[in-house]
């Protein structure tokens, strides 16, 4: 096995493994791709500061997240298509999170079903719902995550309507791939993806084919989000969907200080900073900028998590002493996954637990649940007023 020491070392190998659609998807942002970019730029823009001749002896990455206990706070974020990356993909990556002890998000655009991942599980998962027209269908997969025992509900609330990605429009994004003469020439390079796809559990989108009636193709992404999302959710109805979950809640997507008070009335657990991965409003703020805006409005009063942006553990530390009490990871797993399956989803969080614990060490500090913005130099601008 070749020997991994960075997040990038994983992606060079997934970049080489997966065919171009799926390595297109997950490497994409909306439009020009200005926040996508930012997201992960304006963490460079932040910097740590040394501290020396500090005890870093017995240090812990420990904490929880809703609640719950977790070896560092890093969960996996919900990815659709993960199944596409590596056969069976969130099954493994499922049980990656569960052999590290953090949390691993189902998407509802997974390929594994709900029922194959909690069959192949033994800790719950949490599992993030989109929200569709189809009522009863929403009530259904609700139900099938209680069934499944997911100790948590995300519920994503920026992706009423797709954002626009040009590679997906231009690959002919679907699950599984449409043969077209270009796509079979290039997975006739990638013979190791598609020997072990053969062998795969599932290859369509497991909660919504053979679930649900009336989408012209359930194969196209694009068309199952048009055809069948709900344009006109609103906090109301958040507030339906809390009370029929009946357990924990995370809102995920909240990028306005506005929208976090209004998370907040409706009772959510958590929220997630986030922008998607700069998959929906290009243009809009990277996650980490926004992040200060948001607890100075509702961070003592709700559990605020970041996602967006983060490739290593230096990226988590920065968002934890800013105030952050836990993150998500998305493209960082999935370049684990497509390069080699559960052992790179673990080398990933592997990755990450190491650079976080020797930054905080180097930081001065033995615990990360004590990490504060001491640690940071943040620039003037970063947290700077807008004009409005
Ligand atoms: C789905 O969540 C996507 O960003 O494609």
């Amino acid at each position: 096995m070749p020997v991994i020491t960075c997040i990038e070392d994983l992606k060079r190998i997934y970049h080489r493994r997966v065919p171009r659609m799926f390595y297109d998807y997950a490497e994409s942002g909306s439009w020009t791709e200005q926040t996508f970019r930012e997201n992960t730029s304006d963490f460079d823009k932040i910097y740590l500061k040394q501290r020396v001749a500090v005890d870093m002896t017995n240090r812990s990455l420990a904490t929880q997240m809703i609640g719950q206990d977790v070896s560092m706070p890093v969960a996996l974020a919900p990815v659709g298509l993960t199944g596409m990356q590596c056969a069976d993909g969130e099954i493994k990556a499922a049980r990656a999170a569960e052999e590290f002890g953090v949390p691993f998000t189902l998407s509802t655009m997974s390929i594994n079903s709900i029922e194959e991942v909690a069959e192949a599980t033994t800790k719950p998962f949490w599992f993030q719902l989109y929200t569709m027209r189809d009522t009863d269908y929403v009530s259904r997969l609700i139900q099938r995550a209680k069934d499944a025992k997911c100790s948590a509900l995300v519920i994503t609330l920026d992706l009423q309507i797709l954002g626009q990605r040009h590679k997906d429009l231009k690959n002919g994004l679907s699950a599984p791939p449409k043969l077209t003469p270009s796509t079979i020439a290039n997975l006739m390079t990638k013979w190791s993806w598609g020997i072990e796809m053969l062998g795969a559990k599932r290859r369509n989108f497991g909660n919504i084919v053979g679930h649900v009636d009336g989408i012209s193709d359930a194969a196209d992404l694009g068309a199952w989000t048009r055809e069948s999302f709900d344009h006109s959710l609103d906090w109301d109805k958040v507030r339906k969907l809390k009370e029929e979950w009946g357990g924990k809640v995370i809102l995920k997507g909240i990028l306005d200080a506005e929208d976090a008070k209004m998370a907040l009335s409706v009772g959510a657990d958590a929220i997630v900073v986030s922008n998607h991965g700069g998959r929906q409003l290009d243009g809009a703020l990277s996650s980490i900028r926004a992040l200060p805006s948001i607890l100075d409005a509702v961070g003592d009063k709700i559990e605020v998590h970041l996602d967006s942006g983060i490739r290593s553990g230096q990226d988590v530390l920065k968002a934890m002493a800013m105030g952050a009490k836990g993150t998500f990871i998305g493209r960082a797993f999935v370049y684990g996954l497509g390069a080699m399956g559960q052992k790179g989803v673990e080398e990933a969080l592997r990755v990450i637990h190491n650079e976080m614990d020797i930054s905080m060490a180097l930081c001065g500090h033995r615990r990360i649940d004590e990490v504060t913005r001491d640690i940071l130099l943040i620039p003037e601008d970063f947290e700077g007023r807008w004009q409005q």
